[in-house]
């Protein structure tokens, strides 16, 4: 009894502590087999993968070297949005839909990728941030620590054997630029992947560390990581929400909203001063006007931070101040571009995950037609020749596409059918979630009756009632084009994405991808041998 209550007060302070659409985990009910030690390794995760390349590698018919990788993430983009969102795109011009597409859809390669995480079935997006970016599984929560640091304990995240390096790590270290785009806040679980190690994801400004009763100067906060930290401290570009985390609580930023840190640094402030002491041109932007003009002529280094907390839904955004996803990636890829080793660009479509929490469809489904074209304002600037760009999605959601409607059915309507009841029911409902209706006298609620019925914030009905929607633990979908594109086909863990992206550029653990032969090149009885190794390295590689 007394276990009982412990877990529940536990479980109650945890879900205090966290954001509002990702609940904590309450305490286990029942007993599970635990994870095999071997995965709290990174090595596990790298054999993982390089194992997998190598076999990928043998049947692939990929060759050349991805110069240039933009990395495209829909938070919460499981497969039946794709279905729904292309179905909506089609409809808003006028046709049917179903037969419409999303850019990337008509990408050469496609597969699938397992979410899951070490501790947990079903991933939230910073374990999942962790092996999509990182390339090693770890625990639910937790970002760039491997599964040997459990969620919240910041004195074993303090071991340097559970530190983990992302790509962009990976890339700047080969003389590559890389930036990151998002529309969340840019200390939000995804983009803190690319540059954080955190025991906790909502540690992202130093009060919530400081509550936390952990010691600052030994874990420091996710926003001041990417000020000072590498590699965040050496991106080119960096544009999303989250101004809060940056500014002390005494300031009010330019559009009038206060900071939220307690240490009354000014991370904009200290972000300039890092610059000028490289003797950089710099630019912080936080409006969609002042991005335009960068375009022209941008900048050694760009910080934007376009609102105080995430960027609103594109559908209901001011279109003065903020900028679209397309607009932020058009402006990162033209700024790094000017590197002719390359670069690394991460770009998040973050908030298709809140929409489903909430169970706003049409929103959910916006989101994901924006990130649509975000992909093909890469496509237009970067040749096929050079430049691999992926697009996948960090884990699923419980929307379900259902029911025998007609062949151009509203995809946010109702379906032509009706349940045995005779109440009609929507195309699109979820599992779970706060559309929950309570039932009078045993009888289904008619959800079309209701009088906003259609807005952007109805909510679509969901059968378990939860404040906020779950995650899905269903595979998602990785779209390919660009040097190498057929090793992302088939079905493989979520860690090996990062693997395969720096085995198509040759660098960071895909370095060794086509130097294999020059081992053999002492040994003159070998020469005709290295002839055809040769031969076959250019057919692979060059
Ligand atoms: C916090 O950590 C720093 C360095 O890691 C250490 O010097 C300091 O003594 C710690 N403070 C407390 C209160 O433990
Ligand atoms: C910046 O410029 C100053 C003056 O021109 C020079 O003394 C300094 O070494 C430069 N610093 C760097 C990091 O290049
Ligand atoms: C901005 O939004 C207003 C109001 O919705 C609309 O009339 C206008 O065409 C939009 N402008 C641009 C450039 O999208
Ligand atoms: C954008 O920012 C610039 C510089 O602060 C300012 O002059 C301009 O008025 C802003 N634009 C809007 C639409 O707020
Ligand atoms: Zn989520």
């Amino acid at each position: 009894m007394l276990v009982l209550r412990v877990a529940v007060v536990l479980a109650l302070c945890a879900c205090a502590a966290s954001d509002r659409y990702h609940a904590e985990p309450p305490a286990r009910a029942a007993a599970a087999p635990a994870p095999r030690q071997a995965e709290l390794a990174k090595a596990y995760w790298y054999d993982e993968a390089q194992a997998a390349i190598e076999k990928r590698a043998r049947r692939s018919a990929g060759k050349g070297k991805a110069k240039n990788i933009v990395f495209f993430l829909g938070d919460g983009m499981s497969i039946p949005t794709l279905a729904a969102a292309r179905t909506l795109l089609g409809q808003r011009q006028g046709r049917t839909g179903e037969e419409s597409e999303l850019s990337f859809e008509s990408f050469p390669s496609v597969g699938l990728s397992k979410t899951y995480c070490v501790n947990h079935q079903i991933a939230d997006s910073a374990c999942s941030a962790t092996a999509y970016l990182c390339g090693v599984k770890n625990n639910y929560g937790t970002l760039g620590l491997t599964a040997a640091v459990a969620r919240h304990d910041c004195e074993a995240s303090l071991d340097a054997s559970t530190h983990l390096e992302s790509i962009a790590a990976w890339a700047t270290q080969d003389g590559r630029d890389a930036g990151v785009v998002t529309n969340t806040r840019i200390t939000h679980a995804s983009p803190a992947g690319l540059y954080a190690k955190a025991a906790n994801r909502n540690w992202e400004r130093d009060e919530q560390v400081t509550a936390a009763n952990v010691n600052i100067s030994s874990c420091p906060d996710i926003a001041h990581q990417l000020i000072h930290h590498y590699p965040g401290n050496e991106f080119k570009v960096i544009l999303g929400g989250g101004r809060r985390e940056f500014y002390p609580n005494t300031i009010r930023d330019d559009e009038d909203s206060l900071g939220r840190r307690t240490d009354d640094r000014n991370l904009v402030e200290e972000w300039f001063e890092e610059k000028r002491s490289r003797n950089a041109t710099y630019e912080y932007l936080w409006n969609r006007s002042q991005l335009k003009d960068a375009l022209n002529n941008p900048p050694d280094y760009i910080l934007g931070l376009f609102e105080d907390t995430h960027i609103p839904y594109h559908a209901e955004a001011n279109n003065e101040t903020e900028p679209t996803l397309a607009e932020m990636t058009e402006l990162a890829i033209k700024t790094l571009q000017r590197n002719e080793n390359g670069f690394f660009l991460f770009v998040e479509s973050g908030r298709i995950d809140h929409a489903h929490h909430d169970n706003y469809v049409e929103l959910a489904l916006d989101e994901t037609i924006r990130l649509s074209d975000a992909v093909t304002v890469a496509t237009e600037l970067l040749s096929e020749e050079d430049s691999l760009i992926v697009v996948t999605a960090d884990h699923a959601h419980v929307m379900a596409f259902n029911g025998y409607t007609q062949r151009g059915g509203s995809i946010v309507g109702r379906s032509d059918y009706t349940g045995q009841d005779g109440v009609p029911y929507m195309t699109i409902s979820y599992a779970n979630g706060p559309g929950a209706r309570a039932q009078t006298d045993g009888v289904r609620v008619d959800v079309t009756a209701e009088e906003n019925f259609g807005d952007l914030r109805w909510r679509s009905h969901a059968e378990v009632p939860l404040s906020s929607e779950t995650h899905g633990g269903d595979d998602v979908g990785v779209f390919a084009r660009g040097p190498h594109h057929d090793l992302f086909t088939g079905v493989y863990e979520q860690s090996q994405l990062p693997h395969l992206m720096a085995y198509a550029g040759r660098f960071g653990p895909g370095a060794h991808a086509c130097n294999a032969a020059p081992v053999l090149a002492n040994t003159i009885a070998f020469t005709s041998l290295l002839v055809v190794l040769l031969a076959i390295q250019r057919f692979l590689c060059l």
